[in-house]
């Protein structure tokens, strides 16, 4: 008899690492870096403008400590899992592992809408300071090239091109392979962390004070981009504008995507995780605080006097402050920066898929080696061709907002996992321990939740339009063919 609680047993996870035959080379700063690489990106290089203007104002420092502390208690819980299974695979793998498949289920299908969906939202973010780019060579792209036609006012057909082109050629990368794109990866890495920096440091000298004042705006409607009119600033815009940017927080989990390659997973993994959030979330409050220094919150309007700053707000506050050479230096920064988040993203997605097409929860066309160049190419090719259309038709809110959904959804579900996971088994070896789990789990799954109220309500129908699919799909396909609960249909594997 099929059971939608049946777990994954650990020791197929182990047999599934030793056949991974994968070289443990990253310690725990490596690790960390791996996690700075794929956090830092489209969130605080362009969703800053659109936190400032739609939502908190000047405040925004506070919705990114409001956002920070929800992420703090979801990767506590990270942690203590990695520590149980230092698998790849990420949560999913987890809950498959110690809660039950209906769990595991949920969790990949919400990690299917933060993966793919962020992607998504990077290449539109990368497509603003792409344009830019061009721009310090004299190049100007029409608006209809470069606008989805939600935003887009000028009337006609318009889409984002340069969004779907970039899809288009990481997915031929990924499918050629991703050794040459990994070792790229550090030193993007280190390239896009000095920018950051150096927008604080450099940026601290163009501050003018009088910016932050009123600290936090008096609430008023302003029209938002998926036209509706809504409540902006005040306390409630701190806290939507912390819904908003949560989107720049994710990718820490994609720490525990590498575990395969940690030399000391249970120890190193738990600490990368945490320590790559600790420094994103003080690298974040300080660029917040300089921006909406530098700029006025209302001169990100898109349409006020400078209409693109919304789209590369960073770069935009350097220009305007008369820093050309500044300004030109965060957007070739930005704009390799946005590419390597981009195409974690995407990797991370079709592991994803891999992990659950090999369990056979989803069809096994997700999980189709190629013969030479050993990647899933199969999935690879449909999610970007999914993920290419997507992002040259809709806004970056929306689609920040429902990565948004997918991610604290996810967390959410990580916290009670820890939770049962203590319950029903006390006496597992834990080498990371959640500090007073319950305070934790509790505070975790309720900031969680109640984010998630606070997305944009387009983002919230579509996402739970994704949820209830996921249901159906698990109920027509999963259930029915899972290899744990169908071993009679995969005897020949
Ligand atoms: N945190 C990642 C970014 O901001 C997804 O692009």
């Amino acid at each position: 008899m099929a059971s939608i609680w049946t777990k994954k047993p650990i020791s197929a996870y182990e047999a599934d690492m030793k056949k991974s035959g994968l070289n443990r080379v990253l310690g725990k700063w490596s690790l960390t870096a791996i996690g700075v690489g794929a956090i830092i990106g489209g969130g605080i290089f362009v969703l800053t403008g659109t936190g400032a203007f739609y939502h908190a104002g000047p405040a925004l420092a506070i919705s990114f400590i409001i956002a920070g502390i929800a992420c703090v208690f979801a990767a506590l819980c990270y942690a203590e899992f990695a520590s149980i299974i230092p698998v790849e695979g990420s949560a999913y793998a987890y809950a498959y592992g110690t809660v039950g498949e209906i769990f595991a289920w949920g969790l990949g299908w919400c990690l299917i809408l933060e993966y793919a969906m962020a992607s998504m939202a990077v290449t539109v973010s990368w497509s603003g300071y792409f344009t830019k780019f061009l721009e310090i060579f004299n190049i100007h792209l029409p608006a209809y090239l470069t606008s989805d036609p939600v935003t887009y006012t000028g009337g006609g057909f318009s889409m984002n091109l340069p969004a779907f082109i970039l899809v288009l050629l990481i997915t031929a990368l990924l499918v050629k392979g991703t050794k040459e794109a990994a070792k790229t990866n550090n030193l993007i890495v280190i390239l896009k962390t000095s920018a950051v920096l150096f927008v604080v440091i450099a940026g601290a000298f163009y501050v003018i004070p009088e910016n932050w004042m009123p600290f936090i705006p008096e609430q008023k409607l302003i029209l938002h981009p998926d036209g509706h009119m809504e409540k902006s600033y005040g306390l409630q815009g701190v806290i939507s504008g912390a819904a908003a940017i949560f989107f720049a927080y994710i990718g820490f989990d994609a720490v525990s995507t590498q575990a395969g390659e940690a030399i000391n997973p249970k120890k190193d993994v738990p600490f990368a995780i945490i320590a790559s959030l600790l420094i994103c979330t003080a690298l974040y409050i300080s660029v917040s605080l300089v921006l909406t220094g530098m700029m006025h919150y209302t001169d990100f309007d898109p349409q006020g006097k400078y209409p693109n700053a919304i789209k590369a707000p960073v770069a935009y506050a350097f220009e305007i402050a008369g820093k050309h050479w500044a300004s030109n230096l965060v957007t070739v920064a930005a704009t390799i920066g946005l590419i390597s988040v981009a195409m974690v993203m995407m990797m991370g997605q079709s592991r994803i898929f891999l992990g659950m097409s090999k369990d056979g929860l989803i069809p096994k066309f997700f999980g189709e080696i190629h013969p030479k160049t050993k990647t899933p190419y199969k999935g690879i090719i449909l999610l970007g061709v999914v993920v290419a259309s997507v992002a040259a038709f809709t806004p970056i809110s929306t689609l920040a907002d429902m990565t948004s959904f997918g991610t604290l959804f996810a967390f959410a579900m990580v916290c009670v996992a820890v939770w049962i996971m203590r319950k029903r088994e006390p006496h597992l070896k834990r080498p990371f321990r959640v500090p007073a789990v319950n305070f934790v789990v509790l505070c975790g799954v309720s900031i969680n939740l109640y984010l998630i109220v606070k997305l944009s309500k387009m983002a919230l129908m579509l996402s739970m339009g994704w949820l209830f699919l996921g249901v159906i799909v698990y109920i027509i396909y999963g259930m029915r063919n899972s290899k744990l609960n169908n071993p009679e249909k995969y005897l020949e594997d």
